[in-house]
C-alpha cells in the first residue's frame, strides 16, 4: 500500500483545557475521498483547520504528502487545498477574476489557469454569475466560486469543510462529480459533510466522530454491516449516542 497522503498520530486539541480533538489517528491513501461525518461539536473542523495549517495541534503529529507544517510551509501550500466552511472572497473582484487570481498565487500558468477556470466555474454552473462582482454573491455562489479557485490550483490533497453546505440540489451533483472526477485522477479528499446522502454516493471511506475521536470508521457497506445492515443514519444515530426510536 501506499504511504498515506493524509496521515495523524495521536493528533489533538485543546481550547481552554477543554479537547476539541483527541488522540486522532487518520490515514487517508492517496486518490482517496474520505468523508468526516460528526455531530455539531464534534471536532470536524478543528481537525480540517489544524491540516491546512490554520491551527497548531496541541498534541501529537500530522503529514501532508510526507510532509509536516513545520519548517515546509511553501512546499506545502503547492500540495495542499482547503475550502473553509465560510469561504473569503475579495468583494471587488468578478468570480472569474478570483478564481484566476487565487491560480496565479499559486504559480498556475495563464493559459492554464483560465482554461481550467473557465471549466470549473461552467461545471459549477457559475455561468451569468461568473462575470459580477463577489460582493453581491449569494451564500452557496461564493462557496462555489470558492471551490473552483481552489480547484483551479489543482491541489494533490484537497482538504473541504461541509462543501455542499448552502448548494442546490444542481450544484451539489455537479460537486459530486468534479470530486469524483478529481479523485479518479489522484488527488486525495478529506471532506466534512452533514449530508448522509453525499458521504454515502462519493467517499470511499467515513469516519464518525464523537467527543474529538474517531468512534468507527470503515467503508459505508462495512458500517451498515456492522451494525445489522441498518441505514447509514441508524449508524450515525447509535455511534454519536443520539435518542433515537
Ligand atoms: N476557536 C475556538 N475557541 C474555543 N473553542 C473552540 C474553538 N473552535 C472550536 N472550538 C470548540 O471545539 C469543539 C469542536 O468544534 P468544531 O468546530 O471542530 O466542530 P465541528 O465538528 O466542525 O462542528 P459543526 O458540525 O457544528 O461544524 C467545539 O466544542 C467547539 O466549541
Ligand atoms: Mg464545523
Amino acid at each position: 500500500m501506499d504511504a498515506p497522503a493524509i496521515a495523524t498520530d495521536k493528533l489533538g486539541r485543546d481550547f481552554s483545557g477543554k479537547w476539541a480533538v483527541r488522540d486522532l489517528e487518520l490515514a487517508v491513501q492517496p486518490g482517496e475521498i474520505y468523508g468526516f461525518l460528526g455531530q455539531n461539536g464534534a471536532g470536524k473542523t478543528t481537525t480540517l483547520r489544524m491540516l491546512a495549517g490554520l491551527l497548531k495541534p496541541s498534541a501529537g503529529t500530522l503529514r501532508i504528502a510526507g510532509l509536516t507544517h513545520t519548517g515546509n510551509g511553501r512546499a506545502l501550500k503547492q500540495v495542499l487545498g482547503f475550502v473553509p466552511d465560510t469561504p473569503p472572497l475579495y468583494d471587488y473582484l468578478t468570480g472569474r477574476q478570483y478564481v484566476a487570481l487565487v491560480a496565479s498565487l499559486w504559480h498556475v500558468g495563464r493559459q492554464e489557469r483560465d482554461e481550467r477556470g473557465d471549466a470549473l466555474l461552467e461545471r459549477l454552473g457559475l455561468g451569468e454569475h461568473a462575470d459580477e462582482l463577489c460582493k453581491g454573491y449569494s451564500h452557496g455562489t461564493r462557496k462555489k466560486v470558492h471551490i473552483a479557485a481552489v480547484l483551479a490550483t489543482a491541489p494533490r490533497v484537497l482538504l473541504l469543510d461541509e462543501p455542499s453546505s448552502g448548494l442546490d440540489p444542481t450544484s451539489v451533483r455537479a460537486l459530486k462529480d468534479l470530486l469524483l472526477a478529481e479523485s479518479a485522477r489522484g488527488t486525495t479528499i478529506l471532506l466534512s459533510t452533514h449530508g448522509l446522502e453525499l458521504a454515502e454516493q462519493i467517499c470511499h471511506r467515513v469516519g464518525i466522530l464523537a467527543g474529538g475521536r474517531i468512534a468507527t470508521e470503515g467503508t459505508v457497506a462495512e458500517l451498515r454491516q456492522r451494525h445489522g445492515d441498518r441505514s447509514l443514519e441508524d449508524v450515525f444515530l447509535q455511534t454519536t449516542g443520539t435518542p433515537h426510536g
